[in-house]
């Protein structure tokens, strides 16, 4: 894999070369701390509102249903975006999406902590399992890592975010909204964020519209 240092202009010139695209711009993101190329085909960057429309699209084609692009779009209305990213082919297509928002755990003796939640993540079915999903999860919990978040949470499938930390033993202490068991799962950035706390994960209204 190839990290943002190692951007290249012969990379720029191989998007300009197959989608048109202005050299310079390509250039300029490249050029961005949070850019990286993951592949020799798929670009993960933060989103622009050029890629609203397409974000839509990917969380519909991905989960057959307009719920989490719902959930993408009030996050992002109500300002509750840590990092919102975007994998894009050598096409210029979005071909996946991730966003990671904050949220609060309330321990139950009072401390409150803000952490950061990571959903809606959509990769489009007939790119899936090529490894985008990955990129997209580690270079989303790079960007928490460096926003000096603590902590991620989510809920999702349990045999799937394991494989990058998560582990649904970390976050037993914790009562989620959704009634999520081992799908409920935190990452440690800060050893001890999670598992010393005993109390609940209190997420924003957005969130609800899901249920
Ligand atoms: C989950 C998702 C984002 C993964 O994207 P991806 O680009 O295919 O992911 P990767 O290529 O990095 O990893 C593929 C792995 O994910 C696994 N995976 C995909 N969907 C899964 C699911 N529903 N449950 C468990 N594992 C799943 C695949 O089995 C594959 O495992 P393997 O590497 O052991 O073969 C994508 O499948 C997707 O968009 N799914 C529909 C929407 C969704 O469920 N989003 C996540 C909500 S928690």
């Amino acid at each position: 894999m190839a990290r943002s240092s190692e951007c290249t202009e012969q990379y720029a010139q191989k998007v300009f070369d197959s989608a048109g695209i202005v050299r310079d711009a390509i250039l300029r993101q490249l050029s961005l701390p949070n850019c990286a190329v993951v592949s020799l085909d798929v670009l993960i960057r933060p989103e622009t509102p050029d890629d609203y429309a397409a974000i839509r699209e990917v969380n519909l084609a991905a989960f057959g249903s307009l719920l989490e692009a719902a959930l993408v779009e009030r996050l992002r209305d109500d300002g509750l975006v840590i990092a919102s990213l975007v994998a894009v082919d050598d096409a210029g297509q979005v071909v996946g999406h991730i966003l990671f928002s904050p949220v609060m755990t309330m321990a139950t003796e009072g401390d409150q902590m803000q952490v950061a939640s990571l959903a809606p993540m959509s990769v489009l079915p007939s790119r899936q399992r090529r490894g985008i999903g990955s990129m997209l999860v580690e270079h989303g919990i790079e960007l928490c890592r460096r926003a000096h978040y603590h902590a991620i949470v989510l809920v999702g499938h349990p045999s799937y975010y394991p494989r990058f930390g998560f582990t649904h033993a970390l976050v037993v202490g914790l009562k989620n909204p959704f009634a999520a068991d081992e799908a409920f799962m935190g990452l440690e950035l800060v050893r001890g964020a999670l598992s010393e706390i005993e109390g609940r994960v209190v997420y924003p209204e957005a969130f609800y519209q899901l249920s």
